[in-house]
């Protein structure tokens, strides 16, 4: 997508110094920072420090990271010690684990020697295949905004909601959640999305400055605020994106997606996942039970980051001194929640059966 006129993904090649190049997400949306990946020790600290973020990007990058691996030392060892150094960066986003199967699966059977030029290619593919879901992800959420917009008063636009950042950023391109809504404005359909902020890390900053830099109406709005919104009938839809979804429908998504879900489904308004197919864990089923749960540091929670009045960007404490916080990263919505799953095959319910018609040979 678009940054001042120009188009990014949010991670790209670098033929010339041969390397991958991502933007460094922790410094969005006060500063726009580029930044070279050219360690292991790089790719595992870009991932588990949120340079990159969300689930899709999270898998790109381990692929570029097991590609990194093999030009430096393409032995059937160091192929598993990679797989292993990556894996465990970050836990809940199956994307990660996703992409790295694949990479190893793909390459182990070759020729040493050819690995190397293998696994660069496979990373490349992997990319452009994010791209490609995605896309088509928007197209189908788009013909659900485009029923809804049909049955709006004239003038009103369709009104949707979405939690944390399954945009562009979290994604190689469009987003997850928010490709419907980039589909949507291109398509001249009237949309207006309530933003919410997000806490603790508040990557609702980070939508808010993708919608902006598309042209998207929208506000930002304090996590508490949605269910108001509901209850006044201001929400036509939510759209949220996914880490892991079971194979019966449970979906694991950034914390807070679950209250949002039983606000949604308390005031009748439709609760939509955009789900690529590489966030389906198929051996898992009960989302609750059988999802790890990242806790990240409390003092991501403690404190908050934000640009002053000099515009120097700090962090400010919250809390007491001496207060003790918890951060758990995600939740899950069970199945009974979910309005519907937009995959880039099409829409289904968020059960076995939908996910298996839609998807039968994982099953
Ligand atoms: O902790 P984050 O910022 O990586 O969490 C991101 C989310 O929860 C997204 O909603 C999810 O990864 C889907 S991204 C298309």
């Amino acid at each position: 997508m678009k940054v001042k006129g120009k188009h990014y993904r949010s991670l790209w090649w670098n033929d010339d110094a041969e390397v991958l190049e991502i933007i460094d997400q922790r410094w969005l949306p006060h500063e726009f920072r580029e930044q070279p990946v050219s360690t292991m020790q790089d790719f595992a600290d870009a991932i588990s420090e949120m340079r990159v973020r969300g689930a899709p990007l999270i898998g790109a990058t381990a692929a570029y990271g097991m590609a990194l691996a093999m030009a430096e030392d393409p032995s059937t060892d160091n192929l598993n010690n990679a797989w292993t150094f990556l894996e465990k960066t970050r836990p809940t986003a199956i994307n990660l684990r996703w992409a790295l199967n694949r990479c190893r699966e793909f390459l182990e059977p070759l020729p040493v020697d050819d690995r190397a030029v293998a696994a660069l290619k496979l990373a490349h593919e992997i990319a452009d295949e994010d791209v490609e879901i995605n896309r088509n992800i928007g197209l189908n959420g788009l013909e659900i905004i485009r029923k809804i917009a049909a049955n709006k008063p004239a003038g009103e636009p369709v009104r949707l909601l979405t939690h944390c950042n399954a945009g562009w950023l979290a994604t190689v391109d469009w987003g997850t959640a928010t490709s419907p809504m980039y589909h949507a404005h291109d398509a001249d359909i009237d949309v207006h999305v309530w933003v919410d902020e997000t806490r603790p890390r508040n990557q609702g900053a980070l939508t808010a400055w993708e919608l902006g830099s598309h042209g998207i109406p929208h506000t930002y709005i304090t996590d508490n605020a949605g269910g108001h919104l509901m209850q006044h009938g201001l929400v036509d839809m939510v759209i949220v994106g996914t880490d892991r979804t079971t194979r019966s429908g449970d979906v694991c998504n950034k914390i807070g997606t679950y209250l949002k879900a039983l606000a949604a489904h308390d005031n009748g308004v439709p609760f939509y996942v955009a789900l690529p197919s590489p966030t389906i864990d198929w051996t898992v089923s009960d989302g609750v039970a059988e999802i790890p749960i990242e806790e990240r540091d409390p003092r991501e929670t403690s404190h908050i980051q934000g640009t002053s009045l000099d515009g120097s960007i700090g962090s400010v404490q919250v809390t007491p001194d001496g207060t003790s916080s918890g951060n758990p990263a995600f939740d899950v919505t069970p199945k009974h929640l979910v309005t519907g799953l937009i995959t880039e095959r099409g829409v289904c319910s968020a059960s076995e059966e939908g996910l298996a018609a839609m998807f039968p040979e994982f099953t």
